[in-house]
């Protein structure tokens, strides 16, 4: 291979509207299902989260994906003209045709570049990051832009209070270039698998066109087309997953733990988190942490953590980040970045 790949810029957008913990509390008790601030920052150290206007086309999946996008673009000092592909990361597509990422394309005028979707649930901006650097390297496209974007709160279970106070909305973006084989700075290894033993454990069940014309089939429970998860299995495994593939992916590459500047895991919960940075013997604070503000935003996560650690010049040139995540599936998905 003569050639690598560099992510060269990022970019992210939230929506406007916070929803604290004193919201939800508050939304969940007309429901009559009891949580509490101190409840929901003690087991998972989330305070608040973004949830888009769904009446707002600006607040829409694609639109936060787009902006998201230009904001990457921006800093990569690029222009959508010279986007050769489009990978949006998503699991909650505001339709199922076309892709988000079409819409993207459209929105930011990249007219010379091929767009789609992929669905890899938390670990998808992973999955489009291996998916687009493979195209790189093997010199089929230069540039790409690969995005997670999720607006998740539609598919939230109110009368689930495990779940329902987990999730956010927002977007992430990375542009990444071709260089060198033996530029310092690129992706140096990845890591991917998935086990679908345990798609039960976190999925939405559809509301599809089989169950009959039936437009009221979000009231038939309340999980159809909603949030179902095994919090505690999830918690487990994660925490068992997570640490195994830093090693493996640093392993890979010939490095050891001590190697690491930052930690870039999937923000689900600070404990998971926590437990994590304690068995791979990482100071906590060398993992990078959105999730007190933003929540758990699926594909979303580690693209808008990243970008804002670079955008406050906390990682510099010449690090080495290790991004690490897994999700519904499940997923798993790690990779070894030198900055
Ligand atoms: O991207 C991946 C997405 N999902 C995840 O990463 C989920 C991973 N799992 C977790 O983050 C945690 O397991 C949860 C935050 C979901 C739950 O925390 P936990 O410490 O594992 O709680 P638990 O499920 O063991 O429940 C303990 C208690 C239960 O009450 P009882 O049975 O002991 O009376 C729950 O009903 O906490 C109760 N509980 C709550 N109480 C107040 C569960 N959710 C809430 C809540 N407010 N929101």
């Amino acid at each position: 291979m003569i050639y690598a790949t560099k992510i060269t810029g990022t970019g992210s957008a939230y929506p406007a509207k916070r929803v604290t913990n004193g919201d939800l509390t508050k939304r969940l008790a007309e429901l009559d299902v009891q949580t509490s601030d101190k409840w929901i920052q003690a087991r998972t150290g989330i305070q608040e989260r973004r949830y888009s206007d769904l009446s707002n086309p600006k607040e829409s999946n694609a639109s936060l994906a787009a902006t998201a996008a230009m904001r990457a673009l921006e800093m990569a000092g690029k222009t959508a003209l010279d986007v050769d592909q489009i990978i949006v990361a998503t699991c909650s597509p505001e339709t199922n045709l076309p892709s988000i990422a079409c819409f993207v394309q459209r929105d930011i005028g990249a007219v010379n570049s091929w767009a789609m979707d992929i669905n890899a649930a938390c670990s998808g901006f992973v999955y489009g990051l291996v998916t687009a650097s493979q195209f790189i390297n093997t010199d089929q496209i230069r540039t790409a832009l690969v995005i997670g974007s999720e607006v998740l709160h539609p598919y939230l279970n109110w009368y689930d209070r495990s779940s329902c106070i987990l999730f956010g909305d927002a977007a992430g973006a990375a542009v990444i270039e071709q260089v060198p084989v033996n530029n310092e700075s690129k992706i140096l290894n990845w890591y991917l698998s998935s086990d679908g033993r345990y798609a039960n454990h976190l999925h939405i069940p559809a509301c599809c066109p089989q169950d009959g014309d039936d437009d009221s089939c979000q009231e038939k429970n309340h999980e159809t087309g909603h949030i179902v998860m095994n919090g505690r299995e999830i918690f487990k495994l994660a925490v068992r997953r997570l640490t195994k593939m830093a090693l493996t992916v640093t392993d890979k590459e010939g490095l050891s733990i001590k190697d690491l500047d930052w930690l870039v895991p999937h923000q689900a919960n600070q404990r998971i988190l926590e437990a994590v940075a304690q068995r791979l013997e990482i100071p906590i604070e060398k993992v990078l942490v959105n999730l007190d503000r933003f929540g758990n935003t699926s594909s979303a996560t580690i693209p808008t953590v990243l970008d804002e650690a670079v955008r406050q010049g906390r990682i510099k040139s010449g690090q080495t980040l290790l991004l690490d995540a897994f999700g519904a599936g499940f997923t798993y998905g790690a990779m070894l970045v030198r900055w």
